[in-house]
């Protein structure tokens, strides 16, 4: 059994997960909350060596199925090293992305069977799950309007880059928001969804408030 806490933000291209993870690792951290902030895929360093394979332009042409179990081959890494001992030491685990990236990403957005996915994530995860979801919603244009900006910002354009996915057209990106309403839809104790449009700091206020009522707490 396991004594910490597994949250997990889901969410487009640009819905501002990382300013999200940053702001909530340092609110815990300030009221000595021990927290891990990991992503997928990734999250060890066999993880990461799959995460070049997924993510880049010039990771490889995966068939579907082969895709999906890469992910899977990935996050098995990532519970067993990580995520799990630190439950068990009473941490909180904060992971940007997770297997509802996969249904989203992978079933709604490409077409893979949903079925197909949740058979191998019972296979491979049992029924070891996050605590809490986060899904940043908005609109596909504004957050890829945002990771366009965020692109010219940084200068990527290489072929190394990783935004194989991010480079799909506003139609694929639809579907993923459509996906994801849906996984939360089919879900609701362990999903929130979260309005993406709103400023950075009343985004962190709300996420706060419910952190706070699911460790059983009101400080702060
Ligand atoms: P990031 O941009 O949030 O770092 O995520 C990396 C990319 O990988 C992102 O475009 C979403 C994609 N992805 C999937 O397609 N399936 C998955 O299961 C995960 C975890 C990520």
């Amino acid at each position: 059994m396991s004594k910490g806490l597994f949250i997990t933000f889901e969410g487009g291209e640009g819905a501002g997960k990382t300013t999200q993870i940053r702001a909530v690792t340092e609110w815990l951290n300030g009221k000595g909350v021990e927290v891990v902030p990991t992503r997928e895929p990734g999250g060890t360093p066999e993880a990461e060596k799959l995460r070049d394979l997924l993510v880049r332009r010039d990771g490889g042409n995966w068939t579907a199925e082969a895709e999906v179990l890469l992910f899977f081959a990935a996050r098995h890494m990532h519970i067993t090293d990580v995520i799990k001992p630190a439950l068990q030491e009473g941490k909180v685990v904060i992971c940007d992305r997770f297997t509802d990236s996969t249904r989203a990403y992978q079933a709604y957005g490409h077409g893979q069977e949903l079925e197909f996915i949740n058979k191998v994530n019972d296979l491979v995860l049992q029924d070891f799950k996050p605590d809490i979801t986060f899904i940043l919603d908005l609109p596909a244009k504004d957050g890829l309007a945002r990771s366009e900006r965020r692109q010219s910002e940084i200068g990527s354009d290489d072929s190394d880059s990783e935004d194989r996915f991010e480079k799909l057209d506003v139609t694929f990106h639809e579907k993923l928001r459509q996906g994801f309403l849906e996984i939360a839809r089919r879900e609701p104790e362990r999903c929130v969804i979260i309005d993406a449009l709103q400023t950075p700091s009343s985004i962190t206020k709300e996420i706060k408030v419910l952190i706070d009522k699911k460790m059983g707490g009101n400080n702060g």
